[in-house]
């Protein structure tokens, strides 16, 4: 049975149902928990709840006779039988969060994360495929799975935009909005957002584009140029994601703000309302900045993709007018001057592909050597590092010289980025 307590009657062995709170104001990864220790309820009782819903079903009950004990149940074991395990990691904080910070090389990351990246993917189509728009949607579910993300950014800020960069994992529509978000948190990241903030970007950015679910998908997908008529269908997409986010549980402001003016320029030129600078929120134009990357960067019905360091180029040429110069500056601090995954040309002639950024050399990242006689890149790839060389002052360093579109000669950064864990480094030259 679902009760309603006062949080001063919570007890070890009791189940929570419902904290009556944000997941988005509350470090827990999941609402729905076992209370295992007092440390549980000491944790519970900081955030100034006053009332608390627990199902007795699955847990302790307060005592009838009112001296707050719980009832023993039939699920509950005594101190002596092993503890029931639950998977679940520690609670997160911003502290415990940057003391992951950096700790994972970017392979490792990768490697972790592309399964954890996978299934939110999944859940995220299962989850969009079924909202309705007149239906109150419920976010919790899902946005307890955004944690898992965030920790990625923090153990290695540059292996999830990296890997959403890498490998093209379902049609636009599904990836495009999880992308967003990874670039968002990833960005935020850099900007030393706290746990609560990256929650509201994440979450922000994943249902940013919600409300064009409302427009005819023959406008949202035309290969061609729009009507005005059209353009001004789809200019009312961010008040619809507003909307829809609106009649959801437990979403702040900022969030719904996020989907709202996802679309505002710092000049002023942007809709729906032609906010400018400062007036547009934050953590908006993170959004903002998120959803032109990865637009650009992927191939649409009307025009192929764009290589990433073009696309930070021309983003960083648009500062100012588009977006604000500190912040697109930022986001080339945060994904590297050349990201990973970047075809680079070399003064010696060579190729290669960009494996690791070092953030404090950005022009002089790690790359792998492109191998002529293996473009699949499937026998040990040697691994260069730019900024090593730049410091031996040899007499012709190599260095960068330019960029190409990998699928011009036939290379995926893929083969080579993801398929391969251990890399020979090579300083000779
Ligand atoms: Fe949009």
């Amino acid at each position: 049975m679902i009760k309603t307590i006062n949080v001063h009657q919570l007890k070890v062995g009791m189940y929570i149902e419902d904290l009556g709170m944000s997941w988005l104001n509350h470090p827990f990864l999941k609402t729905r928990r076992l209370i295992k220790s007092d440390q549980d309820i000491k944790k519970i009782k900081q955030y100034g709840l006053l009332s608390i819903k627990i199902d007795t079903t699955k847990g302790g009950d307060v005592d009838p006779s009112g001296d707050g004990r719980p009832r023993p149940q039939a699920v509950m074991l005594s101190p002596a039988e092993p503890q029931p395990e639950t998977f679940e990691p520690e609670e997160l904080t911003t502290e415990t969060l940057s003391a992951l910070a950096d700790t994972v090389s970017v392979q490792d990351e990768i490697a972790q994360v592309t399964r954890v990246y996978s299934e939110f993917l999944n859940r995220t189509r299962v989850f969009l495929s079924h909202v309705q728009i007149e239906k109150p949607i419920n976010l919790e579910e899902i946005a307890s799975d955004l944690d898992e993300l965030i920790q990625s950014v923090f153990r290695n800020r540059y292996a999830l935009s990296a890997l959403v960069k890498l490998k093209t994992f379902d049609e636009y529509t599904y990836t495009h909005s999880v992308n967003v978000c990874v670039l968002a948190l990833t960005l935020g990241r850099f900007l030393d957002f706290p746990l609560q903030k990256l929650r509201a970007v994440g979450i922000g950015a994943l249902f940013h584009d919600l409300g064009k679910m409302a427009i005819p998908e023959k406008i949202i997908n035309k290969p061609g140029p729009l009507t005005m008529d059209e353009f001004r269908e789809i200019q009312k997409h961010p008040y619809l994601s507003a909307k829809l986010l609106k009649n959801a549980d437990h979403v702040s402001r900022e969030v719904i703000e996020c989907a709202l003016f996802h679309h505002e320029r710092y000049g002023g030129q942007g809709y729906p309302k032609g906010l400018k600078a400062n007036e547009i929120p934050l953590a908006a134009q993170v959004i903002s900045l998120a959803d032109v990357y990865d637009a650009m960067t992927s191939d649409r019905v009307y025009r192929k993709k764009i290589n990433l360091h073009e696309t930070l180029r021309i983003m960083y040429a648009g500062r100012a007018v588009q977006f604000d110069p500190v912040l697109v500056s930022n986001l080339v601090k945060c994904l590297g001057v050349y990201p990973i995954g970047s075809l680079v040309k070399l003064n010696t002639g060579e190729m290669g592909l960009v494996a690791e950024i070092d953030s404090h050399n950005l022009t002089n990242p790690k790359i792998i050597l492109i191998n002529e006689s293996d473009p699949a890149g499937r026998h040990s790839p040697q691994v260069l590092d730019l900024a090593s060389q730049s410091e031996e002052k040899s007499n012709n360093p190599r260095r960068i010289v330019g960029v190409d579109a990998p699928e011009k000669w036939n290379i995926d950064p893929a083969k080579y980025l993801l398929n391969e864990p251990s890399f020979t480094v090579c300083c000779s030259g």
